[in-house]
């Protein structure tokens, strides 16, 4: 999906909870993804992973068969067929038909029905396909749609296209609604060859439940106004109209939308006409649109509301920003339009492939689950995906919006233009997109360094999931990948964020030009069809051998090692001996791996460096090899995986360990900044795994005192966050209070410098974002100054009514107000959030309004997020997820959560993404037996309610559990011992 975005940018949204709560960035372990982002976690591989059949432990290698040699094994339980071997009783469409084309008109009823009280929609379609192999049976999705009986009593009618060939007659029509299907049995054979028409007219819901065809609402100048509005992917256009539901099944579709005067309907294709039109009395407009090209049915999009627009043109292509008015007044839409332009240029040429349609629109939706959607031609986002508005957004905004558009628009050729065949390959379009965002996002923004952030916001987000034994290999088999729930589990951060972070290797270990060129040729090939992921290797490798670049290994065999299996690899050299190790990563040493098919072993591209100066790549194609060019003598250093364009983690001897910390401490300029940031997350994580003595991990904070860079900063926050959720209900809080305190106070100051005592924003993007990090962490740490500066800012806009505070230090100045403050403090947020106009404000208020410390004011704000008129569908996760950052808010929300499960289940369950989110979130201070058997005591409960797209996170939430009391145990003292000492000695 497009960007079924968790919150990337941490800083300046969330991450800036403070002394009671938890950054709301990505914690080792606890992986919070902001139901923005929210897709939902791993697909479940095996529900006994953490304790049954320990067949392989990551200390005893599997046997020496190369992992690709073996297909990846299917430990799926709950893939196995269904029992009954009916055709409707499968959840993947027979190959006998084949569509080829469809009309379809729809006409959704903008007011509720006065006796129902319902809002539906009408429609009828017509589909012509092809039949491929001989059938008596007709099997097309449908999902929630109830038919009406035509002249023959059948709720479809079939007719031939060839004159000459009679179509049979249809015997027996039904509704499969597990299997989604509409059922039609036929009292003869279609014939191979021959093409027909199947018509059906149906009634559909127009519900508020994010999915298929739905409905959005909003106010605009007190009137209450209500959007038609699509999200298909990945198997709701089924709820839409009866088609052939799956990727592969392209065709091309006649779109008309009937609607009232008074609003635009829009589609994938431009509107090619509009006329008056009068159905049963009333006087409406049909909006016929231009056929598409031959696409999936996931990307389809039919919207209808009274928006309006702005729009430009560039190289032919009609480019338009739809919004509510009064945002597209405000001028909220034209930040995006200025940058789209050029980033479909880049795309163009960076694919060597020019844009096929005539069209690129863009709409806000004020509903919206995901972060935005690639739908071909006509990309719908998030409003705070798209709008930007100078005075409220701040500089995370702006970047979040330029790389959700770089990611769709880079879906208009991989995903749209070229799609692949089956869900199971989500990754590569997923990982692809999240990958290339950050290339089409430099183009727009070519000051920002952005492409640097992909470590922070995907490759160490993902390390913290793929570290896990309950993770996932990229690549999923075919038939593990069945039913709308499978294939939703698959929008998860593996896909994503390991996706691109293999790529990103894959594109710097080729080449750029080499990457460029394989992708080129793959996308003619397959330009309006489908292809698998090996059909990329197949491309890149043609690129390799006709450039002659030098690889020992196939680019098949060193993906695979990469896609095949899950995790990464713990790279480790020994400077004294060269050595240069592997081993499969595990956060918990202790943990077992039951996947022996696979032995864990990575073909692994090594950059590196020595004291600063760098080095040939190198190759580590096996276990242990020896590179005599790595040893170091006398201060010399070795530091690998330079930029960390590598997706592994590197351990060293502990000389070269000291020199590198030494070499911090007295010019770290000579290390990357990328590395610096790495360093700490590799120091943490080899802690967490106990390769390495945490003390070494807080040793590389020591240096920070002189750092005033925001990625190793915030790389460090990130990794304290694990430490303030295990601790800050502990009497470590304290002592480490005052070490953090110490440390940041310099670059407080340095920013109060720079600002000229807060007046101005510094100029370069990241430092923006480092004074953002200085702030929080000096108000989290209870530097005095910082918390009267922020309660003083809160004071002054409620005293006169005008908000001067920067939209950069907004969220975190509106937590710290409101944790320091009262009811009335909470109330004032509360009703300016209510009131908001613009989106990416309300977000900041509704996750500062969570920082309270009143408990009543956080019991009262959950049961809000149960209420749609309060908090909208879309937000209710999250806002649960935010209330769990305060340290307060913990127990209340995991008790909230608790006692309405299957209220929530059912009533959120839908099209809903999140409930991984929500899991992961409730239960991540998790760190004690009670709340252990709190944890596995809910699974119990529920286990007939379920947890759907939340399945996998439960077991994730026990097994980080058990690894979380363990830690602590054998920590907290050390941990104690040092903070105390580094505080004091200061
Ligand atoms: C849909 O309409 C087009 C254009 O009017 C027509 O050529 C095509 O045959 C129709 N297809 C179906 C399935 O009715
Ligand atoms: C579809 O039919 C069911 C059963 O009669 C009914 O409850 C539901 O409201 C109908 N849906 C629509 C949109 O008319
Ligand atoms: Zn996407």
């Amino acid at each position: 999906m497009g960007t079924g975005y968790y919150i990337r940018k941490p800083v300046g949204i969330v991450g800036i909870i403070l002394g009671a709560g938890a950054l709301a960035t990505i914690i080792a372990l606890s992986v919070v993804y902001s139901q923005e982002k929210a897709k939902n976690i791993v697909p479940p591989t095996d529900a006994g992973t953490t304790t049954s059949n320990p067949h392989v432990t990551t200390t005893t290698p599997a046997p020496s068969n190369k992992p690709w040699t073996t297909p990846a094994p299917s430990n799926k339980p709950w893939t196995t067929p269904a029992p009954s071997n009916k055709p409707w009783d499968k959840y993947r469409l027979p190959n006998s038909l084949v569509p080829d084309n469809y009309n379809v008109t729809l006409w959704p009823r903008l007011t509720a029905d006065l006796t129902t009280g319902l809002y539906i929609f009408t429609g009828h379609s017509s589909v012509e396909f092809e039949c491929a192999e001989e059938t008596d049976l007709i099997l097309i999705h449908s999902n929630k749609l109830n038919y009406t009986k035509l002249d023959n009593g059948k709720f479809a009618r079939l007719v031939s296209v060839n004159s000459a060939v009679k179509a049979p007659s249809i015997k027996d029509s039904w509704l499969q609604n597990v299997t989604q299907y509409l059922v039609l049995q036929l009292d003869g054979k279609l014939v191979k060859g021959h093409r027909y028409h199947l018509y059906a007219e149906f009634t559909g819901e127009l519900a508020d439940d994010l999915g298929g065809f739905y409905r959005s609402e909003y106010i605009e100048d007190g009137v209450r106004k209500i959007i038609a509005t699509t999200q298909m992917q990945p198997t709701d256009a089924r709820k839409a109209f009866p088609c052939f539901d799956e990727p592969a099944m392209k065709a091309v579709f006649y779109i008309t939308v009937i609607h009232d005067h008074g609003t635009t309907a829009l589609s994938n294709g431009k509107e090619k006409e509009s006329t008056n039109i009068i159905v049963d009395g009333h006087n409406l407009l049909k909006t016929v649109f231009e056929p598409t090209e031959r696409m999936s049915t996931y990307l389809l999009a039919f919207i209808v509301s009274d928006f309006t627009y702005i729009s430009n043109t560039t190289d032919r292509v009609l480019i338009r920003i739809f919004a509510r008015k009064s945002a597209i007044t405000a001028g909220q839409g034209d930040y995006a339009l200025n940058k789209t332009g050029p980033i479909l240029n880049f795309f163009e040429k960076y694919f060597n492939s020019s844009y096929p349609l005539p069209k690129s629109d863009q709409i806000a939706i004020p509903d919206f689950n995901a972060g935005a959607m690639e739908n071909w031609g006509l990309i719908t986002y998030r409003e705070t995906a798209l709008l930007y508005d100078e005075a409220f957004s701040s500089t995370s905004n702006k970047e979040r919006i330029t790389t959700i558009i770089a990611h769709e628009l880079a879906h208009m050729w991989f995903g749209n233009l070229v799609t692949l065949r089956w869900w199971n390959d989500l990754w590569l379009n997923e990982g692809f997109a999240s990958y290339v965002e950050y290339l089409g996002a430099d183009e727009a923004e070519p000051d920002w360094n952005v492409k640097d952030l992909i470590v922070l916001n995907d490759v160490h987000r993902v390390f913290a999931v793929d570290a896990l034994t309950s993770s996932h290999p990229l690549s999923s088999n075919e038939d593990d990948i069945q039913k709308p729930a499978q294939i939703s589990e698959l929008f998860d951060a593996i896909s994503y964020s390991k996706g691109a972070s293999v790529l990103r290797m894959l594109s710097h270990f080729l080449t750029e030009e080499v990457f460029k060129r394989g992708l080129t040729t793959y996308l003619a090939e397959f330009a309006f069809k489908n292809a698998v992921y090996t059909d990329l290797w197949t491309h890149l490798q043609m690129a390799v051998n006709a450039t002659g670049i030098l690889l020992h290994d196939p680019v098949e065999n060193i993906m695979n090692t990469w896609v095949r299996q899950m995790g990464f690899p713990v790279v480790t050299i020994d400077t004294d001996t060269g050595v240069v190790s592997q081993n499969h990563f595990l956060l918990d040493p202790d943990s077992k791996v039951t996947t022996p098919s696979h032995n864990y072993e990575w073909i692994v591209p090594i950059t590196w460096m020595k004291t600063g100066v760098k080095k040939e790549l190198v190759w580590l194609r096996e276990k242990s090899d020896t590179f005599d060019a790595m040893r170091a003598t006398g201060s010399e250093w070795v530091l690998a995986n330079l930029d960390v364009v590598g997706y592994y983690r590197v351990n060293y001897d502990r000389g070269n360990w000291d020199r590198l910390l030494s070499g911090l401490n007295t010019n770290h300029m000579l290390i990357p900044v990328i590395n610096r940031a790495q360093l700490v997350d590799d120091a943490f994580n080899l802690a967490r795994a106990k390769i390495i003595p945490t003390v070494l991990a807080l040793n590389t904070t020591k240096y920070l005192k002189n750092e005033k860079e925001y990625m190793p900063w915030q790389s460090t926050l990130n990794n304290l966050d694990f430490f303030y959720l295990m601790f800050d209900r502990t009497e470590v809080y304290g002592p480490m209070q005052d070490y953090l305190r110490q440390q940041v106070t310099p670059l407080y100051d340095y920013y109060k410098n720079v600002t000229d005592n807060w007046i101005k924003i510094p100029d370069r993007h990241m430092d923006q974002y480092n004074q953002v990090t200085a702030i929080s962490l000096a108000c989290r740490t209870g530097l005095g100054e910082c918390q009267t500066l922020a309660e003083r800012w809160f004071k002054n806009w409620m005293d006169s009514g005008e908000n001067q505070i920067h939209p950069n230090l907004r969220s975190t100045v509106y937590c710290n107000a409101i944790a320091a403050g009262g009811t009335k403090e909470w109330e004032f947020a509360w009703s300016v959030f209510q009131n908001a106009s613009v989106a990416s404000e309300a977000e900041k208020l509704r996750s500062a309004l969570a920082c309270t410390k009143q408990t009543w004011l956080l019991n009262r704000y959950l049961e809000y997020t149960l209420d749609p008129t309060k908090i909208r569908k879309q937000d209710a996760t999250s806002t649960i997820v935010y209330v769990t950052n305060n340290v307060i808010g913990q127990s209340l929300a995991w008790d909230f959560v608790r006692a309405r499960w299957s209220y929530i289940f059912n009533e959120y369950g839908g099209g809903s993404f999140s409930f991984a989110n929500l899991i992961n979130g409730v239960t991540k201070r998790f760190s004690t037996e009670f709340e252990l058997q709190q944890l596995k005591q809910f699974k119990a409960d529920n286990a007939d309610v379920g947890f759907g797209s939340g399945t996998l996170a439960v077991d994730q939430s026990i097994e980080r559990t058990m690894a979380n009391i363990k830690w602590v145990a054998e920590n907290k003292q050390n941990v104690l011992d040092w903070f105390e000492a580094e505080a004091i000695s200061k």
